[in-house]
């Protein structure tokens, strides 16, 4: 549709988590910030997050240790580089992230209290509220906006539909759908030199995910349709650990932090026996993948679609005091896990690939940047280790900050015109949404086969055709959901080897010789 408004700022941001918010707030030094998000501010993926922030700040601890365990995770598909400036740019953003307002847990003398979690060799995950990380990120970046309203505009119930462009092919803004009221109510345009993609994840492209529903996957969605290069969308890590409710669960599931494992717990099959030490040396906390496949594997021998987590020792003072947010949630569903066993069943968590960016946020157009769950720095590689997400997103849109002051002038002008965009928009009919969620789940979720992939390819592509006229916001989220999902389906079936948290079951091996690769969609493919 036609936009009915326009507005103008140098840099629109889109998306409201941690990188988001950090990506506001650095590049309001390089002129206007425009900031959109599809919901309500704090609605996004952020203020879910459990587990910490991971960052060399121990004792003894490196940012070269830390290096070498998320290219361990990462399986030999991790940017090496990329990684080396998450690293040794941790320790200084959290630093940043303090001084904005986090306030994080302390141990008794002051300093940091420190976690560990699975694949890393170090107490290096630092958390706040106990189990409540991202809930204080969420409230400290969003306290320090409030702060900054005569220099960063918010519009929220704003969904991102497409990029708009110049005839140089440059980013020239965005068109969005506004639940609002008043000038800026429905579809608008917003004209930028500067267009930040920060929209978080795609879980509910699965039936059951720790996402929240607003995870359609939209600046993913909004890149293919622009032709932008996005790349390792077959990795999608599925959490370990997620509270199993049962085969009818769908949407958004309660996560239980691999830092309860970091803490003590275990694993435990259906005879109450440990099984992941026999499987990998660092037993329950082996990296994600390798738990995630170990509970699968031990779960399908017993023919069972879930197993437990056994953390009755810590008593009702430590879960109380360290993870209140799950003491909660597990009461709130009948469990008591002091007495209780806590059935638990991998669920889709994260996707380690995105819109491809270099180590500034670039993506592959230029004037469009990506950061966070949404883009591909490529530190990720196969598999993301623990919680180095939240640190991805405040170091790289901190780094697009930086970029975006120094290759603008403040009040510069815009570069060129959009210009319009000649190709017949295709809007998918809302009921799309459950049943890709349902296609992806039987044939593209933690265990693949070139039938499985097959099958989900097809009954994609035959949702490709329920098109639709209304343009409402869940027609664009199941337009979102279906291209995401196509996109990683390909590249799931092409990808013959298990590798991290893409596992073939017709491929059961890692093939170095064939597939220590990244694949990349090229424009060509795009073609949503
Ligand atoms: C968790 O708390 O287990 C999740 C942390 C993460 O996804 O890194």
């Amino acid at each position: 549709p036609e936009p009915g408004w326009s507005a103008y700022a140098d840099t629109v941001v889109v998306g409201s988590g941690i990188a988001g918010l950090t990506a506001a707030l650095a590049a309001r030094h390089a002129g206007s910030v425009l900031l959109v998000t599809k919901a309500q501010l704090s609605d996004g993926s952020t203020r879910w997050a459990q587990g910490g922030i991971a960052a060399a700040l121990g004792r003894g601890d490196t940012p070269e240790a830390h290096l070498a365990d998320t290219l361990t995770a990462g399986a030999g598909l991790c940017d090496e580089e990329a990684v080396r400036t998450l690293v040794t740019g941790g320790p200084a953003a959290v630093r940043r992230l303090i001084d904005r307002g986090f306030q994080f847990d302390t141990e008794e003398d002051g300093g940091i209290a420190l976690t560990r979690e699975g694949g890393h060799h170090a107490d290096r995950i630092l958390h706040a509220g106990g189990d409540a990380t991202g809930a204080e990120v969420s409230r400290a970046l969003l306290a320090r906006l409030d702060q900054l309203v005569d220099e960063i505009e918010v519009i929220e119930r704003a969904l991102v539909l497409d990029l708009l462009k110049d005839a140089e092919g440059r980013a020239a803004g965005i068109t969005l759908h506004v639940m609002g009221e008043g000038a800026r109510d429905g579809v608008g345009a917003i004209r930028s030199r500067a267009v930040v993609l920060a929209t978080g994840g795609l879980g509910q492209v699965f039936r059951a995910t720790t996402n929240p529903s607003v995870a359609t996957g939209d600046g993913v969605a909004l890149a293919l349709r622009a032709g932008a290069r996005v790349a390792d969308l077959e990795f999608v890590q599925f959490h370990p650990t997620v509270l199993w409710l049962g085969d009818g669960a769908r949407g958004q599931q309660p996560l239980i932090s691999e830092a309860v494992r970091g803490e003590g717990a275990f694993l435990v099959d259906a005879k109450g026996e440990r099984f992941m030490p026999a499987m990998h040396p660092m037993g329950d906390l082996a990296p994600r993948d390798i738990v995630a496949k170990g509970i699968m594997r031990r779960a399908m021998e017993s023919g069972l679609d879930h197993l437990w987590l056994d953390a009755r020792h810590f008593g009702e003072d430590k879960w109380r005091g360290r993870f209140p947010t799950i003491w909660e949630s597990l009461h709130e569903h009948g469990i008591d896990p002091v007495r209780d066993l806590i059935p638990v069943a991998p669920a889709a968590h994260y996707s380690s690939g995105g819109v491809l960016t270099d180590r500034w946020g670039h993506t592959s157009i230029p004037g469009l940047y990506a950061c966070g769950e949404s883009a591909c720095t490529g530190v990720h590689g196969a598999n993301r280790l623990a919680s180095n997400s939240l640190l991805e997103g405040l170091v790289f849109a901190e780094r697009i900050g930086r970029d975006l002051a120094r290759c603008f002038a403040p009040g510069e002008a815009v570069t060129g015109e959009p210009v319009a965009d000649e190709r017949e928009p295709v809007l998918l009919a809302p009921a799309v949404r459950g049943a890709t969620q349902q296609a992806m789940s039987s044939g593209a979720g933690v265990l693949r086969s070139a039938t499985s992939l097959a099958a989900t390819r097809h009954t994609l592509s035959e949702l490709g055709e329920q098109t639709d006229d209304e343009p409402r916001t869940e027609a664009w989220e199941a337009t979102n959901l279906q291209q995401v999902a196509s996109a990683m389906a390909a590249l799931a079936a092409r990808r013959e080897e298990t590798r991290g948290s893409h596992w073939r079951e017709d491929y059961p091996k890692q093939d170095d010789a064939r597939w220590r690769v990244r694949q990349v969609l090229s424009v060509d493919e795009n073609g949503c």
